[in-house]
């Protein structure tokens, strides 16, 4: 799938942005039954007449806009930012894939108080200068309502100020560095946060893997990646724990020989690999070339289809946290899964999933406000609880957080399969702690 890089894009059927049909009952449809007269001049006036009146009508028609559908326009524009093309483009593939999918059957069943949704996406090839950009953009000449976007953290902490700034409320459906919503009140986010995602993974090596002693390998230019240390490395000390070793590189490095040689004279447990997938495919695949066999524990950064590109066999009993498992028999979550394989052909990731949570939360928020005002639908946003989303039952807290449960997947024969589900501590977040977790198969 290609694009181009930095205009707002008319993604046309791929997407359903900015060329869906107007919904039957969200015009105000006009009927005018008229006799035109039979001769000359009067034709001719006739005419002029019903000109001048379809003219006005069509004036009218543009600026009783705001009155139609109670307090909603017909046409809602709501701005996307995603990486669809760089070096974590699978992380926007997957996320539109959701996001599409929540519009289209969202619209399909009347929009939003009948008014329809249009989606402007915009790509920001990963970068968060480009995301400053494009979401300014979005904000300022698109005139979106509301932003959902980015995955990457580091993107999605740039965007948030403008957003913060500009009040126009944004909603990441996965970007899980604690930065993200502290950017102020009109930023959310539809998933668990990194504090948590980092204890999950030390609570899992230490009590289920029964292992006492890692290396921790770190992207330090991705806020994500050194969050996700930190929390790991204080959780895991905390469980009995020792980080024997840590070593850092930089997104885009090809070579990790010397990091890895130290870590195999280190003599470790298993290594610890908060990063994205593609730099992380290739340090398991390098570690493996080395002789390094003991597992790689890693975070929701991994989970892409191009993660396997080093070869299969290599990741094979390694394992990551995520949002959400497919393995989950929950009847909401097969039917999601079901729609989106007939959609696309294609099975769901976690990304996909959260975009799809994350565009039905926002959309109902919306509806409550009854509004396009950016403090109305913050305000409904903020009070979102209970949401039954197919990554868990989504209620915000007060820092606009949503407090789930994460599970842990197991790579083997190149695909994730469900082992076990971590809770928040009651200590992790105590305004909303009864989430529903997944059942254990
Ligand atoms: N949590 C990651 C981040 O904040 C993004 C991510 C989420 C990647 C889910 C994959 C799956 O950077």
């Amino acid at each position: 799938m290609n694009s181009s890089p930095s205009s707002a894009n008319c993604w046309g059927c791929w997407n359903n942005l900015r060329c869906g049909r107007r919904l039957p009952h969200t015009g105000s449809a006009l009927r005018l039954s008229v006799l035109p007269p039979s001769f000359g001049l009067w034709r001719l006036i006739w005419c002029w007449l019903v000109l001048v009146v379809l003219v006005s009508v069509a004036g009218c028609e543009r600026k009783g806009r705001a009155a139609v559908g109670d307090g909603l326009p017909p046409v809602l524009k709501i701005g996307v930012y995603m990486p669809m093309t760089g070096d974590t483009a699978t992380f926007g593939t997957s996320s539109m894939g959701g996001i599409r999918l929540a519009t289209e059957q969202r619209n399909a069943a009347g929009g939003i108080r009948g008014s329809r949704i249009e989606l402007i996406l915009e790509d920001d090839r990963g970068q968060p200068e480009e995301a400053k950009t494009v979401v300014t953009r979005l904000v300022t000449r698109e005139k979106v309502i509301a932003v959902l976007g980015e995955v990457g953290s580091a993107r999605s902490i740039v965007a948030a100020s403008v957003c913060q700034q500009k009040r126009v409320p944004m909603l990441t459906p996965s970007s899980t560095n604690e930065k993200v919503t502290r950017k102020g009140d009109f930023i959310f986010r539809v998933c668990f946060i990194d504090p948590f995602q980092g204890e999950a993974a030390a609570k899992f090596a230490v009590q289920d893997l029964k292992l006492r002693r890692a290396a921790i390998i770190t992207d330090v230019k991705n806020d994500y990646s050194v969050g996700l240390t930190k929390s790991f490395r204080e959780s895991f000390t905390r469980l009995g724990g020792t980080v024997v070793i840590e070593k850092n590189y930089q997104a885009g490095d090809a070579s990790f020989n010397a990091q890895l040689t130290g870590i195999r004279e280190a003599g470790v447990d298993f290594i610890y690999a908060p990063g994205y997938y593609g730099d992380v495919g290739q340090i398991i695949k390098q570690a493996r070339e080395l002789g390094i066999r003991v597992p790689f524990i890693g975070g929701d950064g991994w989970d892409s289809p191009d993660l396997w590109r080093g070869g299969k066999e290599a990741l094979d009993g390694c394992f990551i946290t995520n949002h959400y498992s497919v393995d989950n028999p929950d009847p909401r979550v097969q039917a999601f899964i079901a729609a989106y394989r007939q959609r696309y052909g294609d099975t769901p990731d976690a990304l996909a999933a959260l975009a799809y949570d994350g565009a039905q939360v926002l959309y109902a928020a919306i509806e409550r406000a009854n509004s396009t005002d950016g403090e109305k639908i913050r305000d409904a946003l903020a009070a979102t609880r209970d949401f039954p989303g197919v990554t868990g039952t989504i209620s915000l807290d007060a820092n606009r957080n949503a407090v789930k449960p994460a599970v842990i997947l197991e790579l083997r024969d190149g695909s994730y399969h469900y082992r076990t589900t971590i809770h928040p501590s009651s200590d992790q977040e105590t305004e909303v702690p009864n989430v529903h977790g997944q059942a254990p198969r």
